[in-house]
């Protein structure tokens, strides 16, 4: 049994994050600001758990606050960094929000670790430091692309922010894993996805059609250079994301991991276009979901998927979750917001 920090842990992957570390035996402290979360999830972690864990409503950014969560929780043996903000379009707009929100919350968190001698941390980061990959599946020894939005930028900075840390102190050792793209929920319902307003992302968007929230849902582009033309993502059941964490850990805390900083990326090694997800979802759920073709989205990737191989072989970490599960999962998540 461990004792973590989870910042960001009501956020979407968060909160299926702390749910595994509970059902794992692990004690779970939570800082979050709820800028984008709910505190209702926590009834949705209990719910599922049993079990309450410590929640302290605090900014990241707040370096007084943050040490004093470390004051009250003494002894942690790790971080896991959710804590950020995530929307690429808003992050072009408002670059200073992003840059002070991801960055300024990573300063202060390995501040205080160095401080309280914390030497374990595990970052959420994104394929999308890979920008569009020269070659597919895309591997972590591929160059990173220059960043398509300050979001993006944020997660490519962090990265190096880490690795500059990690040098200069050998006592730190990080785990930073690039996620794709996370879709679905808890196969109970209790915890899922909430977005903020109208949904940028493909899963809730077919959702919240399929419920009738939304009118149609708008393909962005069928020219690209692929099978049937949408673009193609490696799309990642929350759950089993959630699980790399724990597998990350594990090897942290084991003393499994030489180098003092790792990258993993997290996918399932399988690409699926945008009408591949439309079409399944709608065979597993038995729905109809309307939608029409317009025009490519700004700044969107045609095709990328990971080869995940280096989390399957070092961290014994491998997406388990059948698309249909995972399909199934996101509609009945779905289902019980309308409650
Ligand atoms: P989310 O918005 O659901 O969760 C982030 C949580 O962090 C929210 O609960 C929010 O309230 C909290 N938060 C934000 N700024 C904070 C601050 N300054 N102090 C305290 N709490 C703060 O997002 P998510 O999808 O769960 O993403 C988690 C992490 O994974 C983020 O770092 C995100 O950039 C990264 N990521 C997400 C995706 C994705 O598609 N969802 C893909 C790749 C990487
Ligand atoms: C997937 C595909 C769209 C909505 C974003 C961020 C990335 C990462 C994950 C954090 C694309 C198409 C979408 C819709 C559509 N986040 N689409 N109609 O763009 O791969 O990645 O989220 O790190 O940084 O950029 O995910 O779900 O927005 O889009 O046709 O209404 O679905 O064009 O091909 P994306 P997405």
């Amino acid at each position: 049994m461990a004792k973590i920090l989870v910042t960001g842990g009501t956020g979407y992957i968060g909160s299926h994050t702390v749910v595994e570390l509970l059902q794992n035996g692990n004690e779970v402290i939570i800082v979050d600001n709820l800028s984008n979360s709910n505190v209702q999830v926590l009834e949705g972690i209990y719910k599922i758990t049993g079990i309450n864990p410590a929640f302290e409503n605090v900014d990241c950014t707040d370096y007084v606050q943050m040490e004093r969560v470390l004051n009250k929780y003494p002894n942690i043996d790790a971080v896991i960094h959710f804590a950020a903000s995530k929307a690429v379009a808003e992050s072009v707009e408002k670059p200073l929000m992003y840059y002070r929100n991801n960055l300024l919350s990573l300063i202060n968190l390995l501040e205080l670790m160095l401080n309280y001698k914390i030497p374990n941390i595990v970052f959420s980061s994104s394929c999308t430091v890979y920008g569009q990959p020269d070659k597919l599946p895309v591997d972590e020894k591929a160059p990173i692309k220059k960043a398509e939005s300050p979001y993006g930028n944020t997660k490519q900075i962090a990265e190096e922010i880490i690795t500059d840390l990690a040098a200069a102190n050998k006592q730190l050792k990080a785990v930073v894993l690039r996620y794709f793209n996370p879709i679905g929920a808890h196969p109970s319902a209790h915890i899922g996805e909430i977005p903020n307003g109208i949904p940028n992302n493909l899963m809730p968007y077919i959702a919240q059609t399929a419920a009738g929230k939304r009118t149609e849902l708008k393909i962005y582009g069928n020219d690209y250079n692929t099978p049937d033309g949408t673009c193609i993502r490696d799309y990642i059941d929350v759950v089993d994301l959630a699980k790399a964490h724990l597998a990350a850990l594990t090897h942290l805390l084991n003393n499994k991991q030489e180098k003092q900083v790792e990258v993993f990326n997290v996918g399932t090694g399988r690409g699926l276009s945008v009408l591949e997800m439309l079409t399944t979802f709608q065979e597993v759920n038995k729905l109809k979901v309307p939608h029409k073709i317009v025009a490519r989205r700004k700044g969107d990737i045609e095709q990328v998927w990971a080869d995940p191989t280096h989390a399957n072989n070092t961290l014994q970490w491998k997406a388990l979750t059948p698309l249909t599960e995972t399909l199934k999962n996101a509609w009945k998540w779905e289902q019980n917001q309308k409650k």
